[in-house]
């Protein structure tokens, strides 16, 4: 698990403040969930054989025995709240959650052990409107951080349960013959979880699954023609898009659409936000019969995304930097840093600690801000501050305090 530095953690939280607005006007709402959650939620939820669960759950016991994991993803709590809650049917909740999820995965660049997802679950709408709601909700944020270029719609329709069994046993039937030839992950798929033998990456897999049924085949026709309503409404907002075959996705609640956005811009993690359908999970969790649909974004995946594609991003803490030439200007200083706390948006840093005036311009300097605001004991005395432009040769100004503000925002 890694720190987040100061200028990492500006750019996630641009992030997060794009999905918060974006999702606003969209109408949902947020909630807060637990971070810990009984493990069997997950065994559930996810299914015990999915990676998430079997391999890279943080689960421990309790002092009171009780068995508890770190929650890999959100979409199982927010099910879980809306059972708790009774909100499942009548109030059909459209919330959005962002928080730290964990998984004990292998860590490389954009793979973490602790990393950040903003997500949205709408429940209890069972027409294809929402699906593809969602997926604009995610195309405006990728709009607005201007990554829309940057990332791939990919999306495909894995049907209802009984389809993905049925055609389970057709690709294990069409499989068993290349056992051999299977790369060691698929192999182990085969018997664990063969639909996401379709993901393999390895080539030689790639190419045995040319020839093998599609699961498009084995889907009814009422959820194929709902995916289709579904890339209607896609086409008529000129949302691109690639349906993707090999897309099946990692968890067993998945019925019908998913998607995800992939990117080639970071390395061999690229998928920055995925989703789906999962009309199953909350009577699986003891509610009443509610569909729901959701997506979740990878904040520290999206990060990178905006570093790989973007200008540095104009990183610093302090616009304004406060200096007072003595202890006797003190209380002017801070009356100076209250006028222009209140007057504007600007970030302003008072100098603290005694010392020389070299050593004080060198601190705001460092600081990175635009302006050193300078008070002397004959700017106290006249009520004028001396305004010194750093990042520029502009020439230093001396003006009334009443006129600072007008100097300041002219900038
Ligand atoms: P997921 O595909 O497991 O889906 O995760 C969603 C996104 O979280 C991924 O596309 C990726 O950007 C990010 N992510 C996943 N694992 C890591 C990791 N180890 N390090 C960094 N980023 C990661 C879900 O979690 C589902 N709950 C999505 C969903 C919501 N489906 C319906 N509603």
């Amino acid at each position: 698990m890694r720190d987040i530095l100061p200028e990492d953690a500006a750019r996630i939280a641009l992030i997060e403040d794009a999905f918060r607005d974006v999702l606003n006007r969209y109408s949902y709402e947020e909630i807060r969930l637990p971070i810990v959650e009984p493990k069997n939620l997950f065994d559930r939820g996810l299914g015990e054989s999915t990676d998430a669960v079997a391999k890279e759950m943080y689960s421990f016991l309790d002092r009171d025995n009780s068995e508890l994991a770190l929650r890999p993803e959100g979409t199982a709590s927010c099910a879980r709240a809306i059972v708790n809650h009774s909100m499942a049917h009548e109030d059909k909740p459209r919330l959005w959650y962002v928080g730290p999820m964990f998984r004990h995965e292998r860590p490389q660049a954009g793979r973490y052990r602790q990393f950040q997802q903003v997500g949205a679950e709408a429940f209890g709408y069972s027409g294809p409107a929402i699906d593809f709601e969602l997926v604009q909700v995610v195309t405006d944020v990728f709009e607005k951080l201007g990554l829309l270029d940057s990332v791939t719609l990919i999306i495909n329709n894995i049907g209802d349960a009984a389809a993905r069994a049925r055609f389970r046993d057709a690709l294990v039937e069409y499989l068993n013959p290349f056992n051999a030839d299977l790369d060691s992950d698929s192999k182990q798929r085969l018997i664990s979880n063969p639909l996401r033998i379709l993901d393999s990456k390895n080539e030689r897999t790639r190419c045995i699954l040319k020839e093998a049924p599609r699961l498009k085949d084995f889907v009814n026709e009422d959820s194929t023609k709902r995916f289709e309503t579904i890339l209607e409404m896609l086409d008529a907002a000129q949302i691109s898009y690639e349906v993707a075959d090999q897309l099946v996705r990692g968890f067993d609640y998945y019925t019908d659409t998913v998607f995800e956005w992939v990117t080639e811009r970071i390395g061999a993690q690229d998928a920055v936000c995925a989703g789906g359908r999962y009309d199953g999970l909350i009577e699986l969790l003891g509610g009443r019969p509610t569909s729901g649909v959701g997506f979740a974004a990878g904040i520290d995946r999206i990060a990178l995304l905006l570093s790989a594609t973007q200008e540095e991003l104009e990183y610093r803490s302090t616009d304004v930097y406060l200096i007072a030439l003595g202890e006797e200007q003190r209380s002017y200083l801070s009356e100076i840093a209250r006028c222009i706390r209140q007057g504007t948006n600007l970030r302003v840093r008072e100098h603290t600690e005694p010392g020389r005036m070299g050593a004080k311009m060198r601190w705001a300097d460092k600081s990175g801000a635009i302006w050193a605001v300078i008070a002397g004991e004959s700017e106290a005395s006249e009520r004028n501050v001396s305004i010194k432009w750093l990042r520029s040769d502009r020439e230093q100004v001396r003006v009334p305090l009443c006129g600072m503000l007008d100097v300041l925002e002219a900038a």
